[in-house]
């Protein structure tokens, strides 16, 4: 209980701290964020910032993958997690200075402060989802559960996920949905005491989530290839269905 209110105080602290920051004339346009965006944060848990990727940017992560998902695949496979239609590339900052490079980036350190008062270093994930149809060297078969699809929260504390989306995101190819605001409702109380029992992301059970969006509704997270998605994955949220298509995503999970 000490942790769950004792982090709450923290956030909301460290979420202040950075809009003032941010009325510093010239940071906001700087660090390209603004205050009413860390406002929409700290309230719904999610926010979506379009074209934050330009074209080149993409083909270069996109050719940067290629090269370190190879090096993976032959060198550590226990980095991968597979599934017919899904994989999960693990810990590609050891793999590629290029995707580390994320890591410095501006906007997502003042991100981290805001959220945790540090800035801290993100573990690199890729996601690779398919229905099947389409010709792929990464992965076998076509996806019928998604990892992570029951309703879920990932920790007690704020926990901020960063998705840079490498191709379009629609409702068809299963986007993450959150329920906002979620996370300062006391009927998650429970499933926050078990975080932190079993350290690992709990799910919530099905009537619960049930009451969760009836009370707050659920959000698709959907976007375009470029756009990024910043979430608090201590609210509710799950891995939509997955009806058809295929979808790239790089995760940064602070
Ligand atoms: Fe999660």
């Amino acid at each position: 209980m000490y942790s769950i209110f004792f982090d709450k105080i923290k956030f909301i602290f460290f979420q202040n701290i950075a809009k003032v920051l941010l009325t510093v004339p010239h940071l906001s346009n700087a660090l390209n964020i603004h205050k009413s965006e860390i406002d929409f944060i700290k309230t719904n848990g999610y926010l979506r910032k379009k074209s934050f990727l330009c074209s080149k940017v993409l083909n270069e992560i996109d050719l940067e993958l290629s090269k370190a998902i190879s090096k993976v695949l032959k060198n550590n496979k226990n980095e991968i997690e597979a599934k017919p239609g899904n994989l999960r590339v693990k810990r590609l900052q050891y793999f590629s200075p290029i995707l580390r490079k994320f890591s410095r980036n501006t906007t997502f350190n003042f991100l981290s402060f805001s959220f945790y008062g540090l800035f801290k270093k993100p573990n690199i994930l890729f996601t690779y989802t398919t229905d099947g149809k389409h010709s792929s060297e990464l992965i076998d078969g076509g996806c019928s559960d998604q990892f992570a699809f029951e309703p879920h929260v990932d920790s007690f504390r704020n926990y901020l996920k960063i998705l840079l989306l490498l191709e379009d995101v629609e409702v068809e190819n299963g986007p993450t949905y959150i329920v906002p605001s979620s996370m300062n409702d006391p009927i998650l109380l429970s499933n926050y005491k078990d975080v932190i029992i079993n350290k690992s992301n709990t799910i919530v059970d099905e009537k619960k989530s049930e009451i969760l969006v009836n009370k707050y509704g659920k959000v698709p997270l959907t976007g375009k290839a470029g756009d990024i998605i910043i979430i608090n994955t201590k609210n509710l949220h799950w891995a939509g269905d997955f009806i058809s298509g295929e979808r790239k995503i790089l995760w940064l999970y602070y």
